[in-house]
């Protein structure tokens, strides 16, 4: 599989479909050739098949729906998402919160359709807990972080170290991810000096007024 080191998350910002949304992804391309460092995107649902078609970078939607094709009217298919040019997606984003069953059939639907999966958590025990359905990637985000610019990576270390020791004690083949807040070269370096396998951002890069500088400056200390 192909795993990036940096995800962005374009939530539903403005800035996060058409014209800027390509931007975005076209910088994502241009840093991780230049720098080796592999950056993926989460654009909104209408972007993925753009974007995938054309940039060579792995592509995430931001949800799935635990269901099975059929009469689901409004949901949405981890067999489309695929289809349209998808290689995983994100689950249970602090914003796009499901039950822990949801969860788990989030996760089996995802992994049906050979979906990458990533799996977001709020605190430790719930790192834990999503570990036993083994995803690709957990990706930790302290909610009162997120969005605020303030660093997850040096306003709570903690988190990140107790939630790798907490994963990878359940299964050693996930990657932690870790988000909140992340926006420099020195967050990134710091989370993976606590243990993360990569970091989750949105804000950063997405309300930038020049992505491609913040993303050069992002993979700049790796
Ligand atoms: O999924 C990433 C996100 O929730 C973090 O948001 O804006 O703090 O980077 P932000």
């Amino acid at each position: 599989g192909i795993y990036p080191k940096i995800i962005i998350n374009f939530k539903a910002y403005n800035e996060g479909f058409g014209h800027s949304a390509h931007n975005i992804a076209k910088a994502s391309e241009f840093v991780s050739e230049q720098s080796g460092v592999l950056i993926g995107v989460a654009p909104s649902y209408m972007e993925i098949h753009p974007i995938s078609k054309h940039y060579e970078i792995p592509v995430y939607a931001q949800h799935v729906d635990a269901i099975e094709p059929g009469a689901h009217t409004g949901h949405i298919l981890a067999d489309a998402v695929r289809h349209a040019g998808a290689i995983g997606t994100l689950i249970n984003h602090s914003e796009r919160r499901l039950t822990l069953a949801d969860v788990s059939g989030a996760v089996d639907a995802a992994k049906k359709a050979n979906l990458q999966t990533v799996v977001c958590t709020n605190n430790i025990p719930t790192s834990a807990a999503a570990a036993a359905f083994s995803p690709d990637f957990i990706a930790i985000e302290p909610p009162e972080l997120i969005g605020s610019g303030i660093s997850v990576a040096t306003a709570d270390p903690a988190i990140i170290e107790d939630s790798v020791k907490a994963v990878k004690n359940i299964n050693s083949n996930v990657r932690v991810l870790a988000g909140a807040g992340i926006s420099t070269g020195d967050c990134v370096k710091r989370a993976l000096e606590l243990g993360a396998d990569g970091v989750l951002l949105a804000s950063g890069v997405v309300k930038a007024k020049d992505p491609e500088e913040v993303l050069f400056n992002l993979v700049s200390k790796i």
